[in-house]
């Protein structure tokens, strides 16, 4: 018969063993999580195909990371027109979010597109963004090379302001796309819509829906965002990558009121200013036209070494929306986005899914 002695031996071997196996699989997931990451961002090679232009094009921002898009080629150029299956039915019910995330993935296309010498520009359909391609002279400047920087930071950043100048680039930026961007840095402004973000988030987050369907797009670790492609990695969030089954266990006791309102707290009041869009009109072709805008200053931000993050829980919660619509003065014009814009270090890049998975 095996001795206690004998017995505590071999269970410590195998426990040795197991942490063993879990250390190698981890660094397995993170090595396929930095190889995925590098490819989908790799530079455009000198003459790109319009896989390469699609690849580019989804580096945008998109709500939830649901990258709600298909392209198709056309006969002069492409369509991009949203995956309905990839809404946010709970966070977004009017599918405001997926028509913005359209816009924002055909900035990034047209600005690539232009890089490559074929010139387009958006032109907003009822049901998704048509852009034709003409030959031109190649012209890659600031803003195509800062599509594979830009990110969503979700850190708190250095509380240093923003140049007025810089501000009004940042305005006009929207502004060419048709869409109002107010800048807020005054303490009493910045402090009331704080106040309505974190009345938003509290009601979202007293959601139980609201909070599974957040769930389900969190990847805690860094395998699971190399394999699924999408969704919201905890590290990009500024929060610790994680085992799976790890997240799974913990998320419910990190995931408070409490604890992310102190956290937006934190985060708007480091932030240089806030911006709110304001786009044209309240419908799926003004939605569009927010993301192109949203898309474009982030571009001109990144290039200009500046972070964003999106504090949107003051425009998705509806009686937050109708008091920063009458706190800004908007009459019947919807608050599109919010961002907080400000300077940081980066954090870990989100993944993309595969182009193949999008292009028709
Ligand atoms: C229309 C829209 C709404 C968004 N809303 C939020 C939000 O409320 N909170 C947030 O943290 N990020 C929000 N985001 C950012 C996305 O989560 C982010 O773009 C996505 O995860 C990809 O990451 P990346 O921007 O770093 O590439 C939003 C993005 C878009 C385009």
């Amino acid at each position: 018969m095996a001795s206690r002695r004998t017995l505590l031996a071999g269970g410590a071997a195998v426990l040795a063993a197991a942490a063993a196996l879990g250390t190698f699989r981890w660094r397995q997931g993170a090595s396929a999580y930095e190889s995925a990451i590098a490819a989908s961002r790799a530079a455009l090679p000198p003459e790109p195909g319009l896989s390469d232009l699609v690849r580019y094009a989804t580096l945008a921002a998109n709500g939830h990371n649901t990258q709600p898009w298909r392209f198709a080629a056309t006969p002069s150029g492409i369509a991009v027109t949203p995956d309905f299956s990839r809404r946010t039915p709970v966070v977004d019910p009017d599918d405001h979010h997926l028509f913005a995330s359209l816009g924002c993935a055909a900035e990034n296309f047209s600005l690539a597109a232009r890089a490559a010498g074929r010139a387009g520009t958006p032109a907003i359909g009822a049901e998704g963004i048509e852009i034709d391609l003409a030959p031109a002279t190649p012209a890659a400047g600031p803003l195509f090379a800062a599509i594979p920087h830009r990110q969503s930071t979700r850190s708190d950043y250095d509380g240093s302001t923003i140049e007025p100048a810089l501000v009004d680039r940042l305005i006009a930026a929207a502004a060419g796309h048709g869409v109002e961007a107010i800048f807020i840095s005054a303490p009493a402004e910045r402090e009331a819509v704080l106040e309505l973000v974190i009345a938003g988030n509290t009601a979202q987050l007293a959601d139980p829906a609201f909070l599974r369907e957040l769930k389900d797009w969190i990847r805690f670790s860094p395998a699971e965002a190399a394999r699924r492609g999408d969704g919201l990695f905890a590290a990009a969030s500024g929060n610790p990558a994680l085992p799976d089954w790890a997240g799974r266990l913990v998320i419910d006791r990190v995931l408070t009121a409490e604890a992310e309102n102190a956290r937006y707290v934190r985060q708007i009041r480091s932030s240089s200013g806030l911006l709110v869009l304001v786009g044209p009109s309240d419908d799926p072709p003004g939605w569009m036209r927010a993301g192109l805008a949203c898309q474009r200053l982030s571009l001109l931000a990144t290039a200009e070494g500046l972070k964003l993050a999106f504090v949107n829980q003051a425009v998705e919660d509806l009686p937050s929306r109708t008091e920063l619509r009458s706190l800004l003065g908007l009459g019947e014009s919807r608050p599109d986005l919010v961002l907080r814009i400000g300077r940081a270090a980066p954090l870990p890049f989100s993944p993309r899914r595969p182009v193949e998975t999008v292009l028709a």
